[in-house]
């Protein structure tokens, strides 16, 4: 089953938003729910449909994420993001993208979705001064994470090389937790949502994290063959505007899939009850072996 919508009353603050946002008083509210891969999740995002159209509304608080979300859909209104109303009453309002998302896509999908990737980073283009405060903050916390790699010799070189290139590594505009339901094809364009954890940060994370969960084994959260990923990189690398050096280029983004392994192995790591199941062997595996490749 994939994302579906369940019809709510209406929630406290939808109407005033509506009203104050995009001057709508008729209106009716669906919820979003998703299931897949054995996760049940229950958005707080709201399909708005009105007499005149459709509209998103999500949830927001006072959190430094919610803030940060908006802050980054006004700096890429234009670009492969839904167009922002602006927020009140504790919702933001947004542009619905009528598509389907990336959790098992077709090849025009991932090409589409390696264009949308490349767009962003030609709009912040690697290697500019941007503010290095989120970036230094992430490599913090990242310096910390080796504490229970200490275990794994292998894994914990490998990763050296990763917390050894951040210092300098190029940053971009990032999305922060770019997985393939963050990603809306309409058939078109893949728009990029759930900009919550965005910031200037490694050039490298987002492809990364759009990879790193997929596979074709059925065990994998989402879908994309080993032939897919390289088309994914091979499109964003084709329409970059300033094009890195390729091996860095490639050998960034496996540093950075050796660090989204590393956070599913870090709970086991911590914890020597927790059993050591199905997920925890697939990830050992894949971060070994990319771990070896890494340090050849
Ligand atoms: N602009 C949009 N157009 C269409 N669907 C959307 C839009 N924004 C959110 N959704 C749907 O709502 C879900 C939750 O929104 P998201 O911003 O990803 O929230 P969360 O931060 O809870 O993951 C998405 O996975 C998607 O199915
Ligand atoms: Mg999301």
């Amino acid at each position: 089953m994939g994302v579906y919508i369940r019809k709510t009353d209406e929630m406290p603050g939808m109407r005033e938003a509506l009203q104050k946002l995009a001057g709508i008083s008729e209106f009716e509210a669906y919820r979003f729910f998703d299931d897949f891969a054995g996760f049940h999740k229950e958005y707080d995002a709201y399909k708005v449909i009105h007499p005149e159209g459709t509209l998103i509304l999500k949830k927001t608080d006072d959190s430094r994420q919610a803030e940060t979300e908006q802050k980054i859909y006004r700096m890429c209104q234009g670009l492969c993001v839904p167009h922002f109303y602006g927020s009140s009453d504790g919702y933001m309002l947004t542009e619905y993208i009528d598509g389907t998302d990336l959790k098992s896509p077709s090849n025009a999908g991932i090409r589409a979705a390696g264009i949308s990737l490349a767009e962003i980073m030609n709009a912040f283009p690697p290697g500019r001064d941007y503010d290095r405060s989120d970036s230094e903050r992430d490599l913090a916390y990242k310096m910390k994470q080796t504490e229970y790699l200490c275990q794994e010799p292998l894994l914990l070189r490998a990763y050296g090389l990763l917390l050894e290139r951040l210092g300098s590594i190029p940053l971009t505009l990032v999305n922060g937790d770019l997985v393939p339901i963050n990603c809306i094809y309409t058939g078109k364009k893949v728009y990029l949502i759930d900009w919550e954890y965005g910031g200037f940060y490694p050039y490298s994370y987002d492809i990364a994290r759009f990879m790193a969960h997929s596979g074709e084994t059925g065990k994998e959260t989402y879908r994309l063959s080993a032939e897919q990923k390289q088309l994914f990189v091979q499109t964003i690398y084709d329409n970059l505007n300033e094009k890195p050096d390729r091996n860095m280029f490639e050998r960034d983004i496996r540093l950075a899939v050796l660090h989204e392994y590393a956070v599913i192995l870090r709970d086991y790591l911590k914890d020597p009850e927790k059993p050591r199941d199905e997920v925890f062997g697939m990830y050992y595996e894949k971060a070994s072996e990319l771990a070896r490749e890494l340090l050849q």
